[in-house]
């Protein structure tokens, strides 16, 4: 069937593919604030988003979004640095363009990493979290529509969406590297404004443990596409009303992604090397 949003991925695919340093095995999108923390590794090739045709270049303040392609130690790697989120106005077409774009060149494997803020007691600011489940509170799914039938079928199986494979490689990887890894389910809302103390509580009630505004579109969208997909998350502060005495800010989330952004790479790069 003609659909416009698969000739637009391959369009896209087809010039990208032709500035890669390598076929991407792995992608991965690093959550706003953690591109920095990460770095780009020496070598591959360096492209700005804008040079792909069709695809949504992030308009944060000071970061137009670019991808690195090369590998890391034997890893083929794509490399997305800066994403678009919902909460900007953007369609979910556009936030899960990546997404697909990935599954397009190729990559089996997605790990996504974000910002969030923890509800559940126990977690701090700070800690990293590998995600195990998420709950949709976007209100619609990227999927919603006439399929894609290219990439995969209309009803997606999501009971695994965060593949364990990859989740018992994250537990290895993080004792190997004596890194703290806690793991919890993550609520996704629209945003931009952050939560309300009663919405915390709900969400408590519903069994999540972080909040954040992304992530959730992007990891329908790649599951649907059949890869396998990894999420972690970085809590950057308590979550609205858990500490009954603090104010959220978007410093503080920035502040811990400075602090914390060196401890993530370290953990990707200990994943990246077991699989
Ligand atoms: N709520 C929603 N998104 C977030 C938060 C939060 O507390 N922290 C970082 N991203």
């Amino acid at each position: 069937m003609h659909d416009e949003r698969w000739e637009k991925l391959t369009k896209a695919a087809d010039a990208l593919r032709s500035l890669l340093d390598v076929p991407p095995a792995v992608a991965i999108t690093l959550g706003s604030g953690l591109s920095d923390g990460f770095g780009v590794p020496a070598g591959g090739a360096l492209i700005p988003c804008g040079e792909i045709p069709g695809f949504p270049v992030p308009t944060v303040a000071g970061h137009s979004g670019e991808f690195w392609s090369g590998r890391i130690g034997r890893v083929p790697v794509l490399l997305q640095r800066g994403r678009v989120h919902f909460y900007e106005g953007r369609t979910l077409d556009e936030v899960t363009f990546a997404a697909r774009l990935f599954a397009v060149l190729g990559a089996k494997i997605l790990i996504v990493t974000n910002a969030s803020g923890a509800i559940r007691e126990n977690l701090r600011a700070g800690d990293l979290v590998l995600i195990t489940d998420h709950i949709n509170m976007l209100g619609v799914n990227p999927l919603h529509g006439p399929n894609l039938d290219r990439l995969g079928p209309r009803f997606p199986d999501m009971s695994a969406a965060y593949t364990p494979r990859l989740r018992a490689l994250a537990r290895e990887a993080a004792n190997a590297e004596k890194i703290e890894l806690k793991e919890g389910v993550y609520v996704a809302t629209l945003g931009p404004s952050y939560e309300t103390p009663a919405e915390i509580r709900a969400f408590r009630a519903m069994g999540a443990d972080l909040v954040g505004m992304s992530t959730v579109p992007e990891v329908i969208a790649a599951a649907h596409a059949g890869m396998e997909v990894l999420g972690i998350s970085l809590a950057t502060n308590l979550a609205a009303g858990v500490d009954p005495n603090a104010a959220l800010s978007h410093d503080e989330v920035i502040e811990t992604t400075k602090r914390k952004g060196a401890e993530m790479r370290r953990l990707i790069l200990a994943i990246l090397a077991r699989l």
